[in-house]
């Protein structure tokens, strides 16, 4: 007999991929990955509700399951993550083909409100616990990659004003160091060697644990007790808790030389107004630090454009903070008002279509940016985790180096998870190409 199936569908940030991946594996192996909701016996949409209107796009989906569902007579239906937590009972008031509806801290009650979906009855888990049991639970994810994600820390206790994560994710709270190691142990005995530890504000690591403890102090330990890592990093950062022992981590050879500390703005009076707790010196003063200890780190930023009260002058300083920065990439959004949020209350004069014209300002001038830094590289030695076939050609392979870019170049298959050294060519749009360097190479 053919076992059952689940199939899973993760928008928004890596919580949400490490929270699915958590997902899949409490319910194996009642139920194997599927690879579509036509022929799964249980769908999961793990959703997002940071920006924009999800709520929409998650009862469009719902409509087409549910057709998916009536055409194959029976399928379970789970909404998972942010707008579940967000949208709660109402879910199954708009959709009543749904069987279960799980906030971020339900994740563990899965797979008992799949089993009485299969009885028939609707289920739900959505109270934010200061404590869910996911913190203390370690769970042994399956994998054949190389490269794996670990979550450390839930929640998020800083309440930026425009920011709904506070009450999709709750408090902050960190996973003891021994469930933190069960689950690496678990990665690296199935072979992976590079390692991504998630948090909203991963550098608060361990301030609620007792004794208290800290992401450097975690990070160093991880390295000891797998020796075989040979790359690891950590998301995302705040900068108002970044302290010099976070930065002194980037002195590791095993820190990924990629940082991603989000700016937001660069106009002091605008991040006055998100609740950011920093000014644009206070940051810079971190990069000047981070850039003296590893010369070479990838600095990456989330930026929003368009926030309640900024003009065109606060907005003509997040370009220039791009410009003092010099970052690698960034991620930017124009602002959109969040349900519970203060700012959703805050005056917001500017029209949309000015915000969006910003935007692609910003995006145009980082673009150049990244080119410039992506040029840059041509001709350096980069070590490269090979992933797996290239999306472009599939005889060739894709990497990614230390910084987080991808590197197409013509290798075999043979070489998928391993660590090479490549030499950059060529510089892309939004990639690189290069050469495997032999070992014995001179350089
Ligand atoms: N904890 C992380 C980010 C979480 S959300 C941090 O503090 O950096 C990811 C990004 O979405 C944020 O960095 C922000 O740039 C963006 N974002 C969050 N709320 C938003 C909103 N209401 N409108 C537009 N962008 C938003
Ligand atoms: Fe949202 Fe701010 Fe928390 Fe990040 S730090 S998740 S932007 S409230
Ligand atoms: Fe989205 Fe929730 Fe992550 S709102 S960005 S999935 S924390």
């Amino acid at each position: 007999m053919n076992s059952k199936t689940v199939y899973i569908k993760t928008y928004g940030c890596q919580m949400n991929e490490a929270d699915s991946q958590r997902a899949a594996a409490l319910l194996w192996p009642a139920f194997e990955p599927g690879d579509s909701p036509e022929t799964a016996d249980v769908v999961l949409i793990n959703t997002c509700s940071v920006r924009d209107k999800p709520q929409q796009k998650l009862l469009s989906e719902l409509g087409r399951l549910r057709r998916i569902k009536e055409r194959k007579g029976s399928m379970i239906i789970g909404i998972m993550g942010c707008v579940a937590q967000q949208m709660k009972d109402e879910i199954f008031k708009r959709a009543p083909w749904v069987d279960l509806v799980v906030g971020p801290d339900g994740i563990d009650d899965i797979p008992q409100l799949v089993a009485e979906a299969q009885q028939g009855q609707h289920g739900a888990s959505l109270r934010l616990l200061r404590h869910a049991p996911s913190l203390d639970r370690s769970v042994e994810v399956k994998t054949q990659r190389s490269s794996a994600l670990v979550n450390v820390m839930k929640g998020c206790d800083k309440f930026c004003t425009y920011c709904i994560v506070p009450y999709t994710r709750g408090r902050e709270a960190s996973r003891p160091p021994h469930v933190v190691m069960d689950e690496i142990h678990n990665l690296v005995q199935q072979g992976v060697f590079d390692i991504t530890l998630l948090g909203q504000n991963v550098t608060a690591y361990g301030n609620d644990l007792s004794p208290r403890t800290n992401l450097n102090t975690l990070v160093t330990n991880i390295l000891k007790e797998a020796p075989s890592i040979q790359r690891i990093r950590f998301i995302t950062s705040h900068p108002m808790d970044t302290k010099d022992d976070t930065l002194e981590l980037f002195a590791l050879p095993q820190v990924a030389t990629y940082f991603h500390l989000p700016l937001q703005a660069g106009s002091d009076r605008v991040l006055k107004t998100m609740g950011r707790g920093y000014t644009f010196r206070q940051y810079m003063d971190i990069v000047e630090k981070v850039r003296k200890i590893r010369p070479d780190v990838a600095m990456a930023s989330d930026f929003i454009v368009g926030f309640p009260g900024e003009t065109r002058e606060d907005f003509l300083q997040t370009m220039d903070a791009i410009e003092t920065v010099g970052y690698e990439g960034i991620f930017s959004f124009v602002y959109s008002p969040r349900p519970f949020t203060k700012a959703a209350g805050f005056e917001d004069p500017i029209p949309r279509a000015e915000k969006l014209v910003w935007l692609k300002e910003l995006q145009a001038r980082q673009n150049e940016i990244t080119q410039q830094k992506f040029a840059d590289m041509v001709g350096t030695v980069q070590p490269t985790i090979i992933e797996g076939p290239s999306s472009r050609d599939p005889n060739e392979m894709m990497g990614r180096t230390s910084c987080h870019k991808v590197v197409n170049l013509p290798l075999p298959k043979s070489a998928i998870g391993t660590m090479i050294d490549v030499r950059i060519t060529e510089a892309m749009s939004n990639s690189l190409r290069g050469e495997a360097v032999a070992p014995d190479a001179d350089q």
